[in-house]
């Protein structure tokens, strides 16, 4: 199908001047036309310009909408959820409420084992259930492309039930899905005495079976004190790159291990949480040129300290933000909500919010010579937000400013 947006109030483009990611005052550098329009042509995008230049007689195969009074913008891209998972942890939330911690629940076995064991349980048919609706429910929030983790699985078979599921999804859904597999999430309680023994698992069994079988993009390690330490990180994400997967990493969320030099010195697409990131780990990245995901989300939720998004801009990291949203450290996955928190909590602009929620997304998961900005040729992937100014994304938080949805050209209804 192809479709004509006209008369669009703010079209926010994102422009990346051909750069695959955004770093500095470039992240400020939004390339916002006025009374614009955007044309769609089998999936991509054909022309975009000021409606004072659109000369054009639209062909009768082409749709049109009018968002006069509204802004436009790139679907916003998700690059780090835990989002396959039966069941919740609202028990949780309400003891760490009334005090608990998330590593304190988590060593009273709840936490990510207490989903492991659900996941464990469930069929591939019951893990794509609530996977789809949350898909859609993202959709309808304005998120058109979608990291999914495994890792809530930790044996061989469940964890490639979860891949399966994910990739099911991946080829069921309007949404682009990118399947990651993290294997190395948490030590399974069978494996506890002999982590070496899990460790070997991955490497001579899942790794091999999972790049034969092209079931991931991405190997990521939970790189952290009492879960993988830098050196197993390091030979897990070398195994899965010779299998075909870009490595990534969860990366000094709870401790300043050196996750971000790690990421650096393996060359990572992305190095992701960061809330105890050294300056040397921040040098590391900008030389490396890997984004830093940041997950304000999960700042909020588990009330610990946020990840230093002012010196790693400042310093020329491209910054990504992400939900993280899984059902222990953070149940949300609104971005708009991500870039609220973003902007309030850790001193970044609402121009540098959004690029991290768009094109540095896109860039984290090496996806931005197609996603992330609205530019002739890339994928028409844009949303509609009924809002007189892009601010008020973060601005007026905690409801849904998105009213259209267009995914690759056509218009999604729900
Ligand atoms: O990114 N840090 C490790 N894993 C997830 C949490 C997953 C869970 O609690 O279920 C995270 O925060
Ligand atoms: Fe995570």
């Amino acid at each position: 199908m192809n479709l004509f947006v006209k008369n669009i109030s703010q079209l926010v483009t994102v422009v990346s001047r051909g750069s695959r990611m955004k770093t500095g005052s470039q992240m400020r550098d939004l390339g916002i036309v006025t009374d614009a329009g955007v044309l769609c042509r089998e999936g991509k995008i054909a022309w975009v310009g000021s409606m004072r230049e659109w000369n054009q007689t639209l062909p009768d195969d082409v749709a049109e909408i009018d968002a006069a009074g509204k802004v436009a913008l790139p679907g916003f891209v998700d690059s780090h959820t835990h989002m396959m998972f039966v069941g919740s942890r609202h028990h949780e939330f309400a003891l760490r409420s009334q005090g608990a911690t998330y590593q304190q629940i988590a060593e009273r076995g709840g936490g990510i084992m207490s989903t492991v064991r659900g996941v464990r349980l469930a069929s591939k048919r019951e893990l794509k259930r609530p996977a789809a609706k949350f898909l859609t429910d993202m959709m309808k929030h304005g998120t058109t492309t979608v990291e999914i983790k495994s890792g809530y699985g930790l044996d061989k078979d469940s964890e490639i039930k979860m891949l399966e599921a994910i990739n099911e999804l991946k080829n069921e859904e309007m949404m682009t899905v990118v399947p990651t597999f993290l294997g190395a999430h948490a030590v399974p309680p069978e494996h506890i005495q002999d982590k070496s023994a899990y460790v070997r698992l991955i490497i001579e069994e899942l790794l091999p079976y999972i790049g034969r079988k092209h079931l991931a993009e991405f190997c990521d390690v939970f790189c952290e004190r009492g879960y993988y330490d830098i050196v197993e990180a390091e030979r897990l994400l070398e195994e899965g790159r010779r299998w075909g997967m870009a490595p990534k990493v969860h990366a000094d969320e709870l401790t300043a291990l050196g996750g971000a030099e790690l990421a650096a010195k393996v060359g990572a697409t992305s190095a992701d949480h960061l809330e105890h990131v050294t300056d040397q780990g921040v040098h590391a990245l900008r030389d490396a040129g890997v984004v830093a995901t940041l997950l304000p989300g999960v700042s909020f939720f588990l009330n610990h300290g946020y990840a230093p998004a002012r010196r790693l801009i400042d310093s020329g990291v491209p910054v990504a933000i992400a939900s993280d949203f899984n059902p222990g450290s953070c149940m949300s996955f609104s971005m708009p909500m991500m870039m609220t928190i973003a902007c309030t909590q850790m001193g970044m602009t609402p121009e540098e919010a959004l690029t991290a929620a768009t094109l540095n997304g896109a860039a984290a998961l090496g996806m931005s010579s197609t996603l992330g900005s609205i530019e002739v040729g890339k994928n028409a992937d844009l949303v509609i937000a009924d809002i007189p100014d892009y601010t008020f994304l973060a601005y007026h938080f905690g409801i849904n400013h998105i009213s259209i949805i267009v995914k690759n050209g056509t218009i999604l209804e729900f």
